[in-house]
């Protein structure tokens, strides 16, 4: 069985997605849900799916390890972030090298970095007139939006567009590709093994 561990900071409407997506396999589960946010809706979509999560703070992840060896003692292979607003740090990276992928909700490298989450992303497509934006799937490493990308999948901006229509539209697109792209970096990652 190869374990995946979902990062979400909100909402969590992605990891529930892919938890489900995940439910039909033999071979691959998500088995645990993190969140820096004790308030989270992402944690009563954990408990409704059945799923363990675990909380951990701003000292805990950039001060201590702590957060690998929860992963470790839980078998976890792989590591997806779906709305995980934190920088992830070396030693997380380091430990799971080319097994953490994100999403993020423009087309990289337009729109990303600092700042660049959530609204932000969309009302600064639509302030750019942007006639198209989409999805980014990447592997993370340490800088925000700059690991390698896997996938893109584009959808149109009309005039009469809102940053919430785009929202809704990206949003689509998530759900559609999400799942099948992580599910295909893992069968590609762990052939081998
Ligand atoms: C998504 O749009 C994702 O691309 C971005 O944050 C949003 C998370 O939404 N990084 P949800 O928590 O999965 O509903």
């Amino acid at each position: 069985m190869i374990n995946i561990a979902i990062f979400a900071s909100g909402s969590g409407s992605n990891a529930q997605k892919i938890a489900e997506h995940f439910q039909e396999s033999l071979n691959i589960r998500v088995s645990l849900i993190l969140t820096n946010n004790p308030k989270a809706f992402v944690l009563e979509r954990a408990e409704k799916l059945d799923i363990p999560s675990h909380i951990f703070n701003r000292e805990t992840f950039y001060k201590s390890t702590d957060v690998v060896d929860v992963l470790k003692n839980n078998n976890i292979d792989f590591v997806v972030l779906a709305g995980f607003m934190w920088l992830v740090p070396g030693y997380l990276v380091e430990a799971y090298p080319n097994k953490i992928v994100n999403i993020h909700p423009a087309l990289l490298p337009k729109f990303g970095g600092k700042g660049m989450y959530g609204d932000h992303v969309h009302n600064a497509v639509k302030q750019a007139g942007e006639k198209e934006t989409g999805i980014t799937i990447h592997f993370v490493n340490e800088h925000y939006d700059e690991g390698n990308i896997i996938f893109q999948s584009k959808c149109e901006v009309v005039e009469n567009d809102t940053p919430q229509t785009i929202a809704e539209k990206v949003h689509a697109l998530e759900y559609q590709h999400y799942p099948n792209v992580i599910e295909e970096v893992i069968l590609k990652s762990f052939k081998n093994s």
